[in-house]
């Protein structure tokens, strides 16, 4: 990408000569004209703030749920091309750094701006390894979870519990602590998320192997028995490594915007990433490879296709794994993760899902209602695959999304904290409520004498909400 292009929202490029100029605007209320500049392709909300249709109106807002057309940030973090299936951070292409970097070797790029120097890579392995354990009292607390409580949750509030270890990064402008604190969320999520795994199976936790690269050491605390030492077959921590690779940072996604929005607080940065973790959870966003799973299983058959495609055409069924807000291609991530599917598989049992998985994308990218609708597969469809190849199992699938991701929340938190455009975020709202209703005492109230279950499966939403 040239210096004077701009990234939008992932889904056009702005030119220098394209992206500025003004816009006019008439309102019709008034009859009053406007002049609103453009900048990188974007007009800022604020100076429609002036279009007022008297002095005492609070003036005109723009309404954008769910942010489908706003950016709410500069960012020289990732830059993606959703019609085109580019996806490069700090302007490298994911396919070169897949095939040639490392994973912490892409947290460094993505934290710092550049590729670290030798000297700077080694100090920065040093430190993330020497940093993977956590605190005895982490490990009791994550040991009083439920049995069968779910990895994600236990993740979660053992990334937000770190605050109270480390209390010194609530100082946030202290560079140190910030280097501190992106090295400890590195290297202790990983422990965490295995710690959470190995609860969840009632198996004894394993503690960090400093001998082990960063993916190694992952799948050692995952796995490792009565051995002396676990040793990893080199092709799948190849695998894994390119996995953390392509899930380190998807620019604004939920989670990141919930950490920027969470961030913008001020509050210590493990409070924020564990707002990343939080939204990661949901199925729409990490939690779909575990979702394209299940419902590979529940197809059972290439068989069974046509009749479960009707059913994503009818409403009653959303295929996972395909479509995306910004891509309206071929996910990149997910072109590169097929390639490593059959090297993963190779060093593994055969997986029956695969074959459901190759076919159904196969006819979907035949099919008029997805190819209209721009739906092709993205990164979920395949990883999941290759994390069911490694043993690991589904409940685990997001937590091993949330370990790469780390490197992007803490590249996207430290961008937020020193932007000087940036304050603490708060969206407007066009209120559809009540006005200046009066307080009805209870006796006076509506309603049915008898509570039955039927109260209970009422929708719960709002009497007069739009
Ligand atoms: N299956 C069937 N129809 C779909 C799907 C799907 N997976 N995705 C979108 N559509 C349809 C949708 O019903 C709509 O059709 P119509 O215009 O006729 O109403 C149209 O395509 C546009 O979809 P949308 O819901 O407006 O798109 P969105 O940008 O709001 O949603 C998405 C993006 C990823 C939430 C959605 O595509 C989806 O639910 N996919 C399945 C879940 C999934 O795989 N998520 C992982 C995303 S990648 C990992 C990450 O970055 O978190």
């Amino acid at each position: 990408m040239s210096e004077q292009e701009t990234s939008v929202d992932g889904g056009g490029v702005a030119t220098a000569d394209s992206a500025e100029g003004s816009l006019s605007v008439t309102d019709n209320r008034t009859g009053q004209s406007y002049e609103i500049e453009i900048t990188d392709g974007t007009v800022k909300a604020m100076d429609f703030r002036q279009i007022k249709v008297s002095e005492d109106d609070f003036g005109l807002m723009t309404y954008d749920p769910a942010f489908t057309n706003t950016a709410s940030c500069r960012s020289a973090i990732t830059y993606i091309d959703g019609e085109k299936g580019i996806l490069q951070h700090r302007g490298i292409p994911i396919e070169q750094l897949c095939e040639q970097s490392s994973f912490l070797e892409v947290a460094f790029l993505l934290i710092y701006g550049e590729l670290p120097t030798q000297p700077q890579l080694e100090r920065w392995l040093h430190d993330v390894t020497h940093h993977t354990f956590v605190h005895e009292n982490v490990k009791q607390f994550v040991e009083g979870f439920r049995y069968d409580a779910h990895p994600m949750g236990m993740l979660l509030a053992g990334v937000g519990a770190l605050s109270t270890f480390y209390p010194h990064a609530k100082e946030i402008d202290d560079h140190e602590e910030r280097y501190m604190a992106a090295i400890r969320l590195l290297a202790k999520i990983p422990t965490l998320a295995a710690f959470s795994y190995r609860h969840n199976r009632g198996l004894p936790y394993v503690y960090p192997d400093n001998d082990l690269s960063f993916s190694e050491n992952f799948l050692s605390m995952m796995f490792k028995m009565t051995e002396v030492k676990y040793d990893p077959d080199p092709r799948l921590a190849k695998a894994l490594d390119v996995l953390f690779i392509l899930h380190a940072d998807h620019e604004q996604n939920c989670s990141t915007n919930a950490v920027r929005s969470v961030g913008s607080s001020r509050v210590d940065p493990y409070s924020a990433v564990a707002a990343g973790v939080a939204a990661l959870y949901g199925p729409l966003h990490g939690g779909a490879n575990e979702a394209v799973l299940r419902m590979l299983r529940r197809i059972e058959s290439t068989d069974n296709i046509p009749d479960f495609l009707e059913g994503v055409k009818n409403r009653e069924e959303r295929l996972m794994g395909f479509g995306h807000r910004v891509y309206k291609n071929y996910d990149p991530r997910a072109r590169i993760i097929k390639k490593h599917v059959d090297e993963v598989l190779e060093a593994t049992e055969h997986n029956p899902l695969i074959e459901i998985a190759t076919e159904l994308e196969k006819r979907a990218l035949d099919d008029e209602f997805f190819t209209s609708r721009k739906l092709y597969p993205n990164v979920d469809f395949y990883s999941g695959l290759i994390y069911e190849a490694l043993a690991i199992p589904t409940e685990m699938f997001t937590c091993i999304f949330a370990i790469p991701r780390t490197a992007g929340w803490v590249a996207q938190w430290l961008e937020l904290v020193d932007d000087p455009e940036q304050k603490i975020a708060r969206p407007r709202q066009i209120y559809t409520g009540d006005r200046d209703a009066d307080y009805v005492p209870i006796s006076k109230r509506e309603g049915p004498e008898k509570i039955t279950n039927e109260f209970l499966r009422r929708p719960i939403r709002s009497r007069r909400g739009a």
